[in-house]
């Protein structure tokens, strides 16, 4: 896993423990409110989980981090991305989310935030990317706040609540 142990006065962005995975799995199978944010709409086990915790633990460019208040330590999002070297450094965000009963707080600003400078200052990275389903209006939303730009929209082969998925790509240049 690329390791990351961030800190803002708020929040906190560290590796996500795997004993912390039951959380996760509440996040997942949580369908109406994050499935556009897993690309999922039916339950996964625990062994899914945990085989995706392995190949990305044993990995370099893996991010799976955990999104904690500065304040006492609690666990409420997770953010996981992968770094890419070959070319110009860049990193694709795959998940981003917060519990819902913590949004609205800035802790995925923060987050978010905290990654990008870390990888400019560490790894040189000169752009971010992600791609959301094109229906998750909230998430285009917090995203262009974030300073991300619409790319391109493109099929998924993905279908979520029966609907073919849809994808906007979008991305960002990270200033130093
Ligand atoms: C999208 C998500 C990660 C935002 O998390 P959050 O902690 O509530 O976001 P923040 O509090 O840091 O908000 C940052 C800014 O985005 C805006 N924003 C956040 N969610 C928004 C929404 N649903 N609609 C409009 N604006 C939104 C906030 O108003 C804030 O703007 P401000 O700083 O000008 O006030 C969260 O709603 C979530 O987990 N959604 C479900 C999963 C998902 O869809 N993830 C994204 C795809 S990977």
């Amino acid at each position: 896993m690329y390791s990351v142990c961030l800190k803002s006065p708020r929040t906190i962005v560290r590796d996500l423990e795997e004993r912390e995975l039951p959380r996760l799995l509440a996040w997942y199978n949580d369908a109406e409110r994050f499935g556009y944010a897993t690309g999922l709409d039916s339950p996964v086990s625990h062994e899914y989980l945990a085989e995706m915790y392995k190949k990305t633990a044993s990995s370099d460019t893996e991010i799976l981090a955990g999104i904690y208040t500065a304040c006492n330590g609690t666990l409420v999002g997770v953010l996981k991305g992968r770094l890419i070297t070959e070319g110009a450094p860049c990193v694709w965000i795959s998940l981003l989310a917060i519990d819902p009963g913590c949004r609205g707080r800035g802790y995925a600003r923060d987050a978010v935030g905290l990654l990008l400078t870390h990888l400019k200052e560490q790894c040189g990275i000169e752009r971010a990317y992600l791609a959301i389903a094109e229906e998750n209006q909230g998430a285009l939303a917090f995203w262009s706040k974030l300073g991300f730009a619409e790319i391109r929209r493109m099929k998924t082969g993905l279908v979520l609540y029966g609907k073919p998925v849809r994808a906007v790509i979008m991305g960002k240049r990270i200033e130093a």
